[in-house]
Protein backbone atom coordinates (compact mmCIF):
# COMPACT_ATOMS: atom_id res chain seq x y z
CA UNK A 1 0.00 0.00 0.00
CA UNK A 2 1.34 3.38 -0.91
CA UNK A 3 -0.60 6.42 0.07
CA UNK A 4 0.08 10.20 0.67
CA UNK A 5 -2.16 11.33 3.17
CA UNK A 6 -3.01 15.21 4.52
CA UNK A 7 -3.99 16.65 7.67
CA UNK A 8 -6.63 19.47 8.10
CA UNK A 9 -7.45 21.22 11.11
CA UNK A 10 -3.83 20.55 13.63
CA UNK A 11 -5.30 20.62 17.21
CA UNK A 12 -6.38 18.05 19.93
CA UNK A 13 -7.44 15.28 17.84
CA UNK A 14 -5.22 15.66 15.05
CA UNK A 15 -2.54 13.28 17.28
CA UNK A 16 -4.38 10.48 14.98
CA UNK A 17 -1.51 11.32 12.78
CA UNK A 18 0.30 9.17 14.36
CA UNK A 19 -1.66 5.69 13.28
CA UNK A 20 -1.44 7.67 9.58
CA UNK A 21 2.02 8.09 9.52
CA UNK A 22 4.04 4.92 8.82
CA UNK A 23 6.82 6.00 6.24
CA UNK A 24 8.32 2.08 6.59
CA UNK A 25 5.18 0.74 4.59
CA UNK A 26 5.02 4.03 2.00
CA UNK A 27 2.13 5.95 4.04
CA UNK A 28 2.78 9.15 5.31
CA UNK A 29 1.43 12.57 6.19
CA UNK A 30 3.02 14.77 3.64
CA UNK A 31 0.60 17.84 4.35
CA UNK A 32 -0.52 19.88 6.77
CA UNK A 33 -3.36 22.79 6.59
CA UNK A 34 -4.88 24.39 9.35
CA UNK A 35 -6.16 28.14 9.60
CA UNK A 36 -4.44 29.18 13.09
CA UNK A 37 -0.59 30.02 13.92
CA UNK A 38 -0.69 27.45 16.76
CA UNK A 39 -1.87 24.73 14.47
CA UNK A 40 0.90 26.10 11.87
CA UNK A 41 3.85 25.77 14.63
CA UNK A 42 2.59 22.64 15.96
CA UNK A 43 2.62 20.72 12.79
CA UNK A 44 5.70 22.25 11.58
CA UNK A 45 7.54 20.85 15.04
CA UNK A 46 6.08 17.66 15.00
CA UNK A 47 6.30 16.78 10.83
CA UNK A 48 8.95 18.69 10.02
CA UNK A 49 9.13 17.14 6.66
CA UNK A 50 5.49 17.84 5.66
CA UNK A 51 4.51 20.57 3.75
CA UNK A 52 2.32 23.11 6.37
CA UNK A 53 -0.35 25.40 5.25
CA UNK A 54 -3.06 27.92 6.04
CA UNK A 55 -4.53 27.31 2.44
CA UNK A 56 -6.69 24.55 1.69
CA UNK A 57 -6.15 24.02 -2.08
CA UNK A 58 -2.56 24.15 -1.30
CA UNK A 59 -2.95 20.79 0.35
CA UNK A 60 -5.51 19.83 -1.92
CA UNK A 61 -3.41 20.57 -5.09
CA UNK A 62 -0.44 18.90 -3.65
CA UNK A 63 -1.28 15.10 -5.07
CA UNK A 64 -2.05 13.54 -2.03
CA UNK A 65 -4.55 10.52 -1.85
CA UNK A 66 -6.43 11.06 1.67
CA UNK A 67 -7.08 13.04 3.84
CA UNK A 68 -7.80 13.69 7.76
CA UNK A 69 -10.16 16.46 8.36
CA UNK A 70 -9.64 17.05 11.73
CA UNK A 71 -11.09 20.74 12.34
CA UNK A 72 -13.85 21.53 14.74
CA UNK A 73 -17.40 20.40 14.02
CA UNK A 74 -19.19 23.13 11.63
CA UNK A 75 -15.91 22.97 9.67
CA UNK A 76 -16.31 19.71 8.51
CA UNK A 77 -18.39 20.17 5.76
CA UNK A 78 -16.20 23.19 4.93
CA UNK A 79 -12.99 21.00 4.24
CA UNK A 80 -14.61 17.75 3.16
CA UNK A 81 -16.67 19.03 0.39
CA UNK A 82 -13.83 19.68 -2.04
CA UNK A 83 -11.80 17.51 -0.75
CA UNK A 84 -13.91 15.05 -2.23
CA UNK A 85 -14.71 16.75 -5.46
CA UNK A 86 -11.32 16.58 -5.84
CA UNK A 87 -10.92 12.88 -5.52
CA UNK A 88 -9.42 12.74 -2.57
CA UNK A 89 -10.72 10.08 -0.07
CA UNK A 90 -11.83 11.44 3.09
CA UNK A 91 -11.77 10.32 6.51
CA UNK A 92 -14.15 12.66 8.28
CA UNK A 93 -14.22 13.32 12.61
CA UNK A 94 -17.39 12.65 14.40
CA UNK A 95 -20.06 14.17 14.02
CA UNK A 96 -20.30 14.16 11.08
CA UNK A 97 -21.78 18.10 10.89
CA UNK A 98 -23.62 20.21 12.77
CA UNK A 99 -26.46 20.58 10.41
CA UNK A 100 -28.21 18.13 8.48
CA UNK A 101 -27.92 20.19 5.41
CA UNK A 102 -24.13 19.94 5.84
CA UNK A 103 -24.30 15.92 6.09
CA UNK A 104 -26.38 15.32 3.24
CA UNK A 105 -24.07 17.96 1.05
CA UNK A 106 -20.95 15.65 2.58
CA UNK A 107 -22.72 12.24 1.44
CA UNK A 108 -23.58 13.42 -1.81
CA UNK A 109 -20.34 15.16 -2.59
CA UNK A 110 -19.05 11.47 -2.12
CA UNK A 111 -21.61 9.88 -4.46
CA UNK A 112 -21.24 12.17 -7.05
CA UNK A 113 -17.71 12.46 -7.28
CA UNK A 114 -17.71 8.58 -6.48
CA UNK A 115 -14.82 9.25 -3.59
CA UNK A 116 -14.50 7.15 -0.71
CA UNK A 117 -16.04 8.69 2.45
CA UNK A 118 -15.14 7.27 5.59
CA UNK A 119 -16.65 8.41 9.42
CA UNK A 120 -14.18 8.43 12.46
CA UNK A 121 -16.87 7.15 14.79
CA UNK A 122 -13.72 5.12 17.35
CA UNK A 123 -16.35 3.36 18.88
CA UNK A 124 -17.28 1.05 16.94
CA UNK A 125 -13.70 -0.65 17.21
CA UNK A 126 -14.02 0.07 20.96
CA UNK A 127 -13.21 -3.58 22.84
CA UNK A 128 -15.92 -2.35 25.50
CA UNK A 129 -18.83 -1.74 22.89
CA UNK A 130 -17.41 -4.58 20.09
CA UNK A 131 -17.92 -6.98 23.43
CA UNK A 132 -21.24 -6.16 23.64
CA UNK A 133 -22.30 -6.19 20.76
CA UNK A 134 -21.10 -9.50 19.76
CA UNK A 135 -22.81 -10.56 23.02
CA UNK A 136 -25.87 -9.94 21.32
CA UNK A 137 -25.45 -10.94 17.55
CA UNK A 138 -24.47 -14.14 19.45
CA UNK A 139 -28.00 -14.54 20.87
CA UNK A 140 -26.85 -14.83 23.90
CA UNK A 141 -30.05 -11.98 25.01
CA UNK A 142 -32.54 -12.62 22.69
CA UNK A 143 -33.76 -10.07 20.95
CA UNK A 144 -33.02 -6.68 21.56
CA UNK A 145 -36.02 -4.56 22.43
CA UNK A 146 -34.24 -1.55 24.53
CA UNK A 147 -30.93 0.21 25.05
CA UNK A 148 -30.25 2.22 28.22
CA UNK A 149 -26.70 4.41 28.14
CA UNK A 150 -25.99 6.43 30.87
CA UNK A 151 -22.90 9.38 30.07
CA UNK A 152 -20.88 10.49 33.04
CA UNK A 153 -18.55 13.09 31.51
CA UNK A 154 -16.59 13.91 34.43
CA UNK A 155 -14.03 16.11 32.18
CA UNK A 156 -17.13 17.55 30.83
CA UNK A 157 -16.11 21.36 31.90
CA UNK A 158 -12.50 20.96 30.41
CA UNK A 159 -13.00 19.21 27.97
CA UNK A 160 -16.23 21.47 26.29
CA UNK A 161 -16.78 24.70 28.50
CA UNK A 162 -13.59 26.43 27.97
CA UNK A 163 -13.07 26.49 24.14
CA UNK A 164 -15.09 26.39 21.01
CA UNK A 165 -17.35 23.35 21.73
CA UNK A 166 -19.23 25.86 24.79
CA UNK A 167 -20.69 27.84 21.77
CA UNK A 168 -23.44 26.46 19.74
CA UNK A 169 -22.62 28.22 17.27
CA UNK A 170 -19.90 25.83 16.63
CA UNK A 171 -21.24 22.75 18.04
CA UNK A 172 -25.02 22.94 18.25
CA UNK A 173 -24.64 21.21 21.39
CA UNK A 174 -23.39 18.03 23.19
CA UNK A 175 -25.53 16.26 23.09
CA UNK A 176 -24.61 16.26 19.06
CA UNK A 177 -20.88 17.12 20.01
CA UNK A 178 -20.65 14.36 22.28
CA UNK A 179 -23.45 12.13 22.00
CA UNK A 180 -23.19 11.58 18.40
CA UNK A 181 -20.60 8.47 19.68
CA UNK A 182 -23.13 7.01 21.74
CA UNK A 183 -26.35 7.72 19.27
CA UNK A 184 -24.26 5.53 16.32
CA UNK A 185 -23.63 3.01 19.42
CA UNK A 186 -27.15 2.79 19.94
CA UNK A 187 -27.98 2.42 16.25
CA UNK A 188 -25.36 -0.40 15.93
CA UNK A 189 -26.09 -2.00 18.90
CA UNK A 190 -30.02 -2.23 18.03
CA UNK A 191 -29.78 -2.56 14.37
CA UNK A 192 -31.94 0.29 13.13
CA UNK A 193 -32.39 4.02 13.11
CA UNK A 194 -34.29 6.72 15.09
CA UNK A 195 -37.28 7.69 13.45
CA UNK A 196 -38.41 10.05 16.59
CA UNK A 197 -37.05 11.59 19.64
CA UNK A 198 -37.98 13.73 22.50
CA UNK A 199 -35.74 15.48 25.38
CA UNK A 200 -35.15 17.51 27.98
CA UNK A 201 -32.05 19.29 29.53
CA UNK A 202 -30.28 22.36 31.05
CA UNK A 203 -27.44 24.16 31.15
CA UNK A 204 -27.54 23.21 34.88
CA UNK A 205 -24.11 24.22 36.66
CA UNK A 206 -21.41 25.57 33.99
CA UNK A 207 -23.91 28.67 32.94
CA UNK A 208 -23.72 30.46 36.77
CA UNK A 209 -19.23 30.37 36.28
CA UNK A 210 -18.68 34.20 35.17
CA UNK A 211 -14.80 33.83 35.58
CA UNK A 212 -14.40 33.36 31.61
CA UNK A 213 -11.63 34.58 28.91
CA UNK A 214 -10.96 33.85 25.10
CA UNK A 215 -8.01 31.04 24.88
CA UNK A 216 -7.27 31.39 21.38
CA UNK A 217 -3.91 29.74 21.13
CA UNK A 218 -4.10 27.51 24.11
CA UNK A 219 -5.01 23.75 23.74
CA UNK A 220 -6.87 21.25 26.01
CA UNK A 221 -4.01 19.65 27.50
CA UNK A 222 -2.59 23.01 29.16
CA UNK A 223 -5.46 23.72 31.23
CA UNK A 224 -6.84 20.02 31.83
CA UNK A 225 -6.33 18.86 35.16
CA UNK A 226 -8.23 16.66 37.69
CA UNK A 227 -7.62 19.28 39.96
CA UNK A 228 -10.12 21.04 38.43
CA UNK A 229 -12.66 20.21 41.25
CA UNK A 230 -15.60 20.74 41.67
CA UNK A 231 -17.38 21.73 39.14
CA UNK A 232 -18.32 25.41 40.08
CA UNK A 233 -14.62 25.75 41.28
CA UNK A 234 -13.86 26.16 37.57
CA UNK A 235 -12.16 29.51 36.10
CA UNK A 236 -11.37 30.77 32.38
CA UNK A 237 -14.98 29.47 30.81
CA UNK A 238 -15.39 30.34 27.25
CA UNK A 239 -16.69 33.11 26.67
CA UNK A 240 -20.07 32.01 25.05
CA UNK A 241 -21.55 29.03 27.55
CA UNK A 242 -24.96 28.48 25.73
CA UNK A 243 -25.20 24.59 25.44
CA UNK A 244 -26.51 22.01 27.91
CA UNK A 245 -24.86 20.39 30.43
CA UNK A 246 -27.27 17.72 31.04
CA UNK A 247 -29.12 16.29 28.62
CA UNK A 248 -31.82 13.14 28.42
CA UNK A 249 -33.45 12.08 25.55
CA UNK A 250 -35.65 9.15 24.57
CA UNK A 251 -35.83 7.16 21.05
CA UNK A 252 -37.80 5.33 19.16
CA UNK A 253 -35.76 3.39 16.36
CA UNK A 254 -37.24 1.75 12.80
CA UNK A 255 -37.59 -1.75 14.12
CA UNK A 256 -39.63 -1.15 17.35
CA UNK A 257 -36.47 -0.74 19.94
CA UNK A 258 -36.94 1.97 22.36
CA UNK A 259 -33.95 3.62 23.68
CA UNK A 260 -32.90 6.21 25.91
CA UNK A 261 -29.17 8.21 26.22
CA UNK A 262 -28.48 10.73 29.47
CA UNK A 263 -25.53 12.67 29.77
CA UNK A 264 -24.04 15.22 32.59
CA UNK A 265 -20.80 16.84 32.41
CA UNK A 266 -20.35 17.63 35.82
CA UNK A 267 -19.81 14.12 37.19
CA UNK A 268 -17.15 13.12 39.48
CA UNK A 269 -15.79 9.55 36.83
CA UNK A 270 -15.94 9.36 33.50
CA UNK A 271 -17.46 6.58 31.84
CA UNK A 272 -20.34 5.10 29.92
CA UNK A 273 -22.81 2.60 31.32
CA UNK A 274 -24.83 0.45 28.58
CA UNK A 275 -27.61 -1.81 29.16
CA UNK A 276 -29.24 -3.91 26.54
CA UNK A 277 -32.41 -5.72 27.49
CA UNK A 278 -33.22 -8.74 25.18
CA UNK A 279 -36.32 -11.59 25.23
CA UNK A 280 -33.65 -13.88 26.65
CA UNK A 281 -31.77 -12.05 29.07
CA UNK A 282 -29.72 -8.72 29.41
CA UNK A 283 -25.91 -7.07 29.50
CA UNK A 284 -24.15 -4.04 30.99
CA UNK A 285 -20.70 -2.94 31.39
CA UNK A 286 -19.13 -1.50 34.37
CA UNK A 287 -16.41 0.54 33.63
CA UNK A 288 -15.76 0.58 29.71
CA UNK A 289 -12.15 0.58 29.58
CA UNK A 290 -9.34 -2.49 29.15
CA UNK A 291 -10.09 -4.98 32.51
CA UNK A 292 -13.43 -3.64 33.09
CA UNK A 293 -16.18 -5.77 32.73
CA UNK A 294 -19.74 -6.87 31.30
CA UNK A 295 -22.10 -8.91 32.86
CA UNK A 296 -24.75 -11.12 31.28
CA UNK A 297 -27.86 -12.19 33.32
CA UNK A 298 -29.80 -14.71 31.09
CA UNK A 299 -31.69 -16.68 34.49
CA UNK A 300 -34.33 -15.27 36.33
CA UNK A 301 -33.31 -14.48 39.92
CA UNK A 302 -34.67 -12.89 43.46
CA UNK A 303 -33.86 -9.29 43.62
CA UNK A 304 -30.33 -8.32 42.83
CA UNK A 305 -28.45 -10.79 41.91
CA UNK A 306 -24.58 -10.93 40.53
CA UNK A 307 -23.62 -11.74 36.70
CA UNK A 308 -24.41 -15.23 35.27
CA UNK A 309 -21.31 -14.35 33.43
CA UNK A 310 -18.68 -12.34 33.10
CA UNK A 311 -16.61 -10.98 30.15
CA UNK A 312 -13.36 -8.67 30.95
CA UNK A 313 -13.35 -6.16 28.20
CA UNK A 314 -9.95 -6.15 26.28
CA UNK A 315 -6.80 -3.87 25.78
CA UNK A 316 -5.89 -2.51 22.58
CA UNK A 317 -2.64 -0.43 21.68
CA UNK A 318 -3.40 3.86 21.88
CA UNK A 319 -6.43 5.72 22.43
CA UNK A 320 -9.75 4.78 22.84
CA UNK A 321 -9.00 1.32 24.42
CA UNK A 322 -7.34 0.65 20.84
CA UNK A 323 -10.07 1.99 18.46
CA UNK A 324 -8.17 4.76 17.16
CA UNK A 325 -5.22 2.71 15.71
CA UNK A 326 -7.79 0.02 14.41
CA UNK A 327 -9.98 2.81 12.97
CA UNK A 328 -6.86 4.64 10.91
CA UNK A 329 -5.72 1.34 9.62
CA UNK A 330 -9.60 0.59 8.69
CA UNK A 331 -9.87 4.13 6.82
CA UNK A 332 -5.97 3.30 5.08
CA UNK A 333 -6.80 -0.02 3.68
CA UNK A 334 -10.49 1.72 2.18
CA UNK A 335 -8.50 4.33 1.19
CA UNK A 336 -6.48 2.66 -0.78
CA UNK A 337 -8.48 -0.55 -1.91
CA UNK A 338 -12.28 0.16 -0.45
CA UNK A 339 -14.07 -2.81 0.95
CA UNK A 340 -16.57 -2.96 4.02
CA UNK A 341 -16.09 -0.97 6.75
CA UNK A 342 -17.08 -1.27 10.46
CA UNK A 343 -18.04 2.78 10.71
CA UNK A 344 -20.88 4.05 8.18
CA UNK A 345 -21.47 7.45 6.44
CA UNK A 346 -25.48 6.93 6.53
CA UNK A 347 -25.34 5.94 10.19
CA UNK A 348 -23.04 8.66 11.39
CA UNK A 349 -25.58 10.73 9.39
CA UNK A 350 -28.68 9.16 11.56
CA UNK A 351 -26.71 9.85 14.59
CA UNK A 352 -26.38 13.67 13.65
CA UNK A 353 -30.30 13.50 12.60
CA UNK A 354 -31.15 11.91 16.31
CA UNK A 355 -28.95 14.25 18.10
CA UNK A 356 -29.99 17.63 16.18
CA UNK A 357 -33.93 16.68 16.83
CA UNK A 358 -33.58 15.99 20.31
CA UNK A 359 -31.45 19.23 20.79
CA UNK A 360 -34.69 21.19 19.05
CA UNK A 361 -36.96 19.14 21.18
CA UNK A 362 -34.55 20.70 24.49
CA UNK A 363 -34.84 23.86 23.23
CA UNK A 364 -38.69 23.68 22.69
CA UNK A 365 -41.29 21.95 24.29
CA UNK A 366 -39.51 18.60 25.31
CA UNK A 367 -42.31 17.26 22.22
CA UNK A 368 -41.31 14.18 20.15
CA UNK A 369 -39.76 15.28 16.92
CA UNK A 370 -39.66 12.57 13.90
CA UNK A 371 -36.09 12.15 11.92
CA UNK A 372 -36.08 14.24 8.39
CA UNK A 373 -35.60 11.14 5.64
CA UNK A 374 -32.83 11.16 3.85
CA UNK A 375 -32.61 10.43 -0.10
CA UNK A 376 -32.85 6.63 -0.51
CA UNK A 377 -30.44 7.06 -3.87
CA UNK A 378 -27.72 8.19 -1.05
CA UNK A 379 -28.74 5.51 1.13
CA UNK A 380 -28.44 2.34 -1.58
CA UNK A 381 -25.30 4.16 -2.66
CA UNK A 382 -23.52 4.00 0.70
CA UNK A 383 -24.94 0.94 1.97
CA UNK A 384 -24.08 -0.67 -1.12
CA UNK A 385 -19.92 0.03 0.33
CA UNK A 386 -19.67 2.83 -2.48
CA UNK A 387 -19.15 0.60 -5.49
N1 LIG B 1 -13.52 10.56 17.95
C1 LIG B 1 -13.05 11.10 19.07
O1 LIG B 1 -12.86 10.41 20.06
C2 LIG B 1 -12.74 12.57 19.09
C3 LIG B 1 -12.03 13.12 20.16
C4 LIG B 1 -11.75 14.49 20.12
C5 LIG B 1 -12.19 15.27 19.07
N2 LIG B 1 -12.88 14.70 18.05
C6 LIG B 1 -13.34 15.51 16.90
O2 LIG B 1 -12.21 16.04 16.23
C7 LIG B 1 -12.51 17.32 15.67
C8 LIG B 1 -11.45 18.32 16.14
O3 LIG B 1 -11.52 18.48 17.54
P1 LIG B 1 -10.26 18.99 18.38
O4 LIG B 1 -10.57 18.71 19.79
O5 LIG B 1 -9.01 18.49 17.77
O6 LIG B 1 -10.35 20.58 18.14
P2 LIG B 1 -9.18 21.64 18.36
O7 LIG B 1 -9.84 22.93 18.62
O8 LIG B 1 -8.17 21.11 19.34
O9 LIG B 1 -8.43 21.69 16.94
C9 LIG B 1 -9.04 22.11 15.77
C10 LIG B 1 -7.98 22.68 14.83
O10 LIG B 1 -8.62 22.95 13.57
C11 LIG B 1 -8.15 24.23 13.08
N3 LIG B 1 -9.18 24.74 12.14
C12 LIG B 1 -10.40 25.29 12.42
N4 LIG B 1 -11.07 25.54 11.27
C13 LIG B 1 -10.25 25.15 10.27
C14 LIG B 1 -10.38 25.15 8.85
N5 LIG B 1 -11.52 25.57 8.25
N6 LIG B 1 -9.34 24.70 8.10
C15 LIG B 1 -8.19 24.29 8.69
N7 LIG B 1 -8.02 24.25 10.04
C16 LIG B 1 -9.04 24.67 10.81
C17 LIG B 1 -7.99 25.04 14.35
O11 LIG B 1 -7.11 26.14 14.13
C18 LIG B 1 -7.39 23.99 15.31
O12 LIG B 1 -5.98 23.93 15.23
C19 LIG B 1 -13.93 17.65 16.13
O13 LIG B 1 -14.83 17.37 15.11
C20 LIG B 1 -14.16 16.73 17.32
O14 LIG B 1 -15.51 16.37 17.50
C21 LIG B 1 -13.14 13.37 18.04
Amino acid sequence: MSLKIGVVGFGQRAGLWRHAHRPDDGIEVTVVCDTSERGRSDAAATLPEATVTADLEVLLGSGIDAVLVTTPDHQHRAVAVPALEAGIAVFCEKPMATTLDDCDAILRAGHENKTRLYLGHNMRHMPAITQLRELITDGRIGEVKTIWCRHFVSHGGDYYFKDWHADRRNSTGLLLQKGAHDLDVIHWLAGGYSTAVSAMGALAVYGDITDRRDRTGERMGEWFSLDNWPPTSLTGLNPVVDVEDISMMQLRLDNGVLASYQQCHFTPDYWRNYTVIGTEGRIENFGDGPGDKIGLWNRRHMGYAEPDETTIIAGGIGGHGGADTLMIAEFLRFAAEGGPTRTSPIAARQAVAAALLATDSIRGDNSCLPIPALDPDLIQYYEDGQA
